[in-house]
């Protein structure tokens, strides 16, 4: 009998162990978001991006040369927001992108919500290696209600 309990006080405490030790690793270290921007903001953004944007900036947001810009720390997504809103609500023919001419056209995203566009240009101020503002669905608003003057 206390062979038995001393074998099963052993299994609890094994299967005790196993359990710690899936609760750590089953951790992933977090990155470091900016102030205001949530992971969950961010999950929302990459969803309506994969949806809108992947196809012409791409997965890492390098773009296509020549073709496509790249979202990677151009003045248009680090800059101002009235202006980058505006790519969205707008489209955009023929820029220059880090000394690179592309003379190709974005389609307006008029069919995304205000939230989506906010949601979509806050991640891509997030990724790619960039680090900006959150964009509000209160400036999205703004710039929308401005277009249709
Ligand atoms: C059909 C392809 C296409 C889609 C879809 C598209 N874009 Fe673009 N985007 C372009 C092109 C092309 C330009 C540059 C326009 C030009 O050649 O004058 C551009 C320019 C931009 C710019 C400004 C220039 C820069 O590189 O900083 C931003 C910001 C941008 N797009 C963001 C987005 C976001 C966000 C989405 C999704 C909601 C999106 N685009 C969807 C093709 C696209």
């Amino acid at each position: 009998m206390k062979k038995l309990s001393v074998l099963l006080s052993l299994l609890l405490l094994s299967s005790g162990v196993a359990f710690a030790q899936k609760k750590t690793t089953a951790k992933t270290p977090a990155k470091k978001p900016t102030a205001g921007v949530s992971s969950a903001l961010l999950a929302a953004g990459k969803a309506v991006y994969v949806q809108n944007c992947l196809s012409c900036h791409q997965a890492d947001g390098g773009g296509v040369d020549g073709m496509n810009p790249p979202l990677t720390k151009t003045d248009y997504v680090l800059g101002d927001k009235p202006r980058l809103i505006g790519v969205l609500v707008n489209g955009l023919k023929g820029v220059e992108i880090n000394g690179e001419e592309y003379r190709s056209v974005m389609p307006a995203q008029t069919h995304l919500s205000d939230q989506q566009m906010a949601d979509v240009l806050t991640y891509v101020r997030n990724s790619f290696g960039n680090k900006a503002s959150a964009v509000t669905v209160a400036e999205v608003k703004a710039m929308r209600a401005k277009a249709l003057k």
